[in-house]
């Protein structure tokens, strides 16, 4: 198989590309990045020589160079995980989600009917379900829940999937789309919770924490977020949902004490700031259909997850210490200046 994989650079893409690089040395995987402040080669350098892995620079908006790539490349099976990825940017500057992470989308569904894809895989999120109350802990999400989304980032993927589903019934794209909780684990962008207070932490910088710390989000480690999409572009029945999620709910504020006890360092560090505009309590992924249905199982409990990651981050110093030298600056303090 040839498989396309879209924002291979990124935290999850990078990591799916080193998994199905070394786990199916007969497949052929290329990946397509545009290299955007999240895109880091050096994801991709333990894997870059390998005989079946190549990567092209690209950007998935740009459908008369995507055409040319489908057409040359003959690709079976296309997994999306470009896209804007963060919230607080997305509140920030909503426009840039709705042109990749929609008219993108557009773009690589049109080239996986006009070049006939065997299957198209939107990589999508649990937030487009909204939220649920912190005082319920019997909700969960499943694939019926409604869309209902809160940020332009949310409404941006819910955008994408209607979009997806639409190319199924109207064309009959032969498609999937997952819907993970959130991920963590090796190469993950230090703007998000867990990666931003491993590195603050370390340098012994304050924590900023929203709100009280309440919110809860369901962590799943990045490794078994890459099984459940191998396993659904294997054995996913076309035009369904997958949620994806290992039940290992959190609140922010035990998340960053995790961490703090991890790496010896003092809860004090931990300072409460303006919580985000819209902010979800809590998400929930109830994944009884991929487990049922196609025998997914993860490996990683939090416990265990967490601890591998924070070794990861100790033992890979340079990857993120390169981030953070340079325009990161800017943006840490344009983002949180307003929240103290
Ligand atoms: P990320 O921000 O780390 O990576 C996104 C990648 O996409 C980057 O390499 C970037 O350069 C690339 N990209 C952005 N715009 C592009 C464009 N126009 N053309 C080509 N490449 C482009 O994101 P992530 O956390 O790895 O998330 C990957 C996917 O998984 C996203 O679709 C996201 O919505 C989804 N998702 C993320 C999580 C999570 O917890 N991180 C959970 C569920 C779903
Ligand atoms: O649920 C899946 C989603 O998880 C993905 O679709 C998104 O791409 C991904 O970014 C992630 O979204 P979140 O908004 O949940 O992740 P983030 O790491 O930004 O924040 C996690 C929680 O931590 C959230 O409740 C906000 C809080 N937070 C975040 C930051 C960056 C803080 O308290 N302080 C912070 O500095």
């Amino acid at each position: 198989m040839k498989i396309l994989v879209t924002g291979g650079a990124g935290f999850i893409g990078g990591n799916f590309a080193h998994y199905m690089t070394n786990t199916y040395p007969n497949d052929n995987i290329v990946v397509l990045d545009a290299l955007t402040y999240a895109g880091n080669l050096e994801t991709l350098e333990p894997i870059m020589n390998k005989p079946n892995f190549k990567f092209v620079k690209g950007d998935i908006r740009d459908r008369e160079f995507i055409y040319k790539l489908f057409d040359e490349e003959k690709f079976d099976v296309v997994v999306n995980f470009a896209a804007e990825s963060h919230v607080d940017r997305s509140i920030e500057n909503p426009g840039i989600f709705v042109e990749t992470n929609v008219m993108g989308v557009q773009v690589l569904l049109d080239a996986s009917l006009k070049y006939n894809v065997k299957r198209y895989h939107q990589v999508s999120t649990d937030e487009v379900y909204g939220d649920l109350p912190l005082d319920r802990k019997d909700l969960m999400f499943t694939e019926k829940t409604p869309l209902h989304t809160s940020s332009p980032y949310s409404a941006s993927k819910a955008s994408a999937d209607l979009l997806t589903l639409a190319y199924y019934r109207t064309y009959k794209l032969p498609v999937t789309i997952s819907r993970c909780s959130n991920n963590y684990g090796p190469y993950h962008f230090p703007e998000k919770l867990i990666p931003l207070m491993i590195s603050r932490a370390l340098a012994n910088e304050s924590l900023p924490v929203y709100g009280k710390g309440e919110n809860v989000r369901d962590w799943l480690h990045v490794h078994d977020h890459c099984t459940a999409i191998d396993l659904i572009i294997r054995k996913g029945k076309e035009g369904e949902v997958y949620n994806i999620g290992g039940h290992n709910e959190r609140t922010n504020l035990e998340v960053v004490k995790t961490i703090l006890k991890q790496l010896g360092k003092s809860e004090d560090l931990i300072h409460f700031v303006t919580d985000r505009p819209g902010h979800d309590l809590r998400y929930a992924i109830d994944p009884t259909k991929i487990e049922t249905e196609l025998g997914w199982k993860p490996v990683y409990n939090f416990d265990t997850g967490i601890k591998q990651t924070i070794d990861w981050y100790l033992n890979n110093k340079s990857w993120w210490e390169n981030i953070i030298s340079g325009e990161y600056q800017e943006y840490y303090a344009k983002m949180y200046k307003n929240r103290q």
